[in-house]
């Protein structure tokens, strides 16, 4: 029997509201099944034979951006400067790993989060949990905690401007690599900022010389531009089976709010709804695996989801946590192995280390991200698999989220500049310190493996 975008009804759902006025859903979801996709099937397409090479080891994907984007801190700005670090990271990692790098931001249209209660307390009052501005407001009111429809219509709407902001960037000469220098962020004494520049520099003097050699973004586009993708975790599926499209070139389904959708670890349970609506869209999928993904669950997702074992389709971010990764990484390396699986190893370095500080504030040592992104990498080095991508929640403006870093964000300090909604986020300096550390891992293993082959 054919998938159809309605099927994930019929199955178990977590983490979806239960909206309480069941006529203003139907509406909405009416209104925006008639609204033109985000995104196109050939955009997909284009990330899918990207996100094989990654799968292969000659592509790298970066992916980040908010944990949650909000209504509130919607501006141009904000996108701008949390696009220029993603610019900025992925200058670090091809100059220094020679790869091409696939920048995929978790932006316009990551609204909905899963949480860990239904409920919450505040100030000794019980409100149901804030779920992400697509389902219901932040204030603590019961009000404002009340999933509302109309809300999904704001979250479109801010998506196809976000989008339409990140294209004009990224194809209208901001994101010419002649720009290199402007996208300098942070504070110029700082150490990974100095990096930066000095590499700036080196590219620049390329440039120069290509230039006299007669090559200019004028003659070679692929200057002047770049490709930029979107993701976000798939968990509204009203939404989402609002925006599916069937693709008029392959007569096949595509999630049309963004390029890429993942699944969550709390929403990855093989019969459930969410894996049933990924598993018909032709969109790249990723799948969160966290601490309790055994090899079983692992084995039938993938079949699931990739049953013709098509590369680029599937990419597996793993979260586990620091200190955690040799013990549930290997047991799904070997899965994938035994299997012959087509996937991209991707890691995501913040979700398995959220912490509450001290003060009272959620946060993450960076310490603990940079030790995350290192274990995943020796654990790959040891099974003689590939490192593909990473997964990181950040932002371009200057927070004060996750704790260390070289300004060394303390505990105290967290009160200062902590604007998240949801997870602590990467500030624009500890984002291209992380960037560093990649590329060192990404260079040492590509000298190992080319020193034995
Ligand atoms: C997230 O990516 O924001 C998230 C909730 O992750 P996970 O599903 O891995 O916990
Ligand atoms: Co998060």
């Amino acid at each position: 029997m054919a998938w159809t975008k309605a099927d994930w009804r019929a199955k178990p759902r977590v983490q979806m509201p239960d909206y309480p006025d069941q006529a203003a859903l139907n509406a909405v979801e009416a209104q925006l099944g008639k609204m033109p996709p985000l995104v196109f099937a050939g955009e997909a397409r284009r990330l899918k034979a990207q996100l094989a090479e990654a799968g292969a080891g000659r592509a790298f994907l970066l992916q980040g951006g908010d944990c949650a984007e909000s209504f509130a801190e919607f501006s141009a700005d904000n996108i701008r400067d949390t696009f220029k670090v993603m610019l900025q990271m992925a200058i670090v990692l091809t100059w220094g790993a020679k790869v091409p790098v696939i920048k995929v931001g978790r932006m316009a249209g990551q609204f909905a989060k899963p949480r860990s209660a239904p409920t919450e307390v505040i100030g000794g009052v019980e409100y149901p949990s804030y779920r992400g501005d697509i389902i219901n407001g932040f204030d603590a009111t019961m009000e404002a905690r009340l999933p509302e429809p109309a809300r999904m219509l704001q979250a479109y709407t801010q998506a196809a401007a976000s989008l339409n902001l990140l294209r004009a960037f990224s194809t209208g000469g901001y994101a010419d690599i002649h720009r290199v220098q402007s996208w300098i962020s942070g504070f110029a004494e700082e150490p990974a900022a100095a990096r930066y520049k000095d590499i700036a520099q080196r590219i620049e003097d390329s440039l120069d010389f290509m230039s006299a050699a007669g090559v200019t973004s004028a003659t070679a586009h692929e200057l002047a531009q770049v490709d930029f993708y979107t993701s976000h975790e798939s968990l509204l599926l009203e939404y989402e089976e609002a925006l599916c499209r069937v693709d008029s070139t392959s007569g096949l389904p595509v999630a049309g709010s963004g390029h890429m959708l993942w699944i969550g670890d709390r929403t990855r349970q093989p019969d459930g709804a969410h894996v049933e609506f990924c598993s018909g869209v032709q969109n790249p999928i990723g799948l969160k695996c966290g601490p309790t993904t055994t090899a079983e669950d692992l084995k039938v997702l993938m079949a699931k989801l990739n049953p013709e074992n098509e590369a680029g389709r599937l990419t597996l971010i793993a979260r586990f946590g620091a200190g955690k990764v040799g013990d549930h990484l290997p047991r799904l390396v070997e899965t994938v192995k035994t299997e012959g699986a087509n996937v991209v190893w991707s890691c995501d370095a913040m979700h398995g280390n959220t912490i509450k500080s001290a003060s009272g504030y959620k946060t993450r040592p960076f310490d603990a991200v940079l030790q995350e992104v290192r274990e995943f990498f020796a654990v790959h080095r040891e099974q003689n698999t590939i490192p593909g991508g990473v997964h990181f929640e950040m932002t371009g403006k200057d927070v004060t989220e996750c704790t260390g870093g070289v300004r060394a964000v303390t505990d105290e300090d967290l009160s200062d500049r902590y604007h998240t909604a949801c997870d602590p986020r990467l500030n624009a300096s500890q984002s291209l310190e992380l960037a560093f550390l990649v590329a060192e891992e990404l260079t040492a293993l590509r000298k190992e493996r080319r020193a034995i082959a």
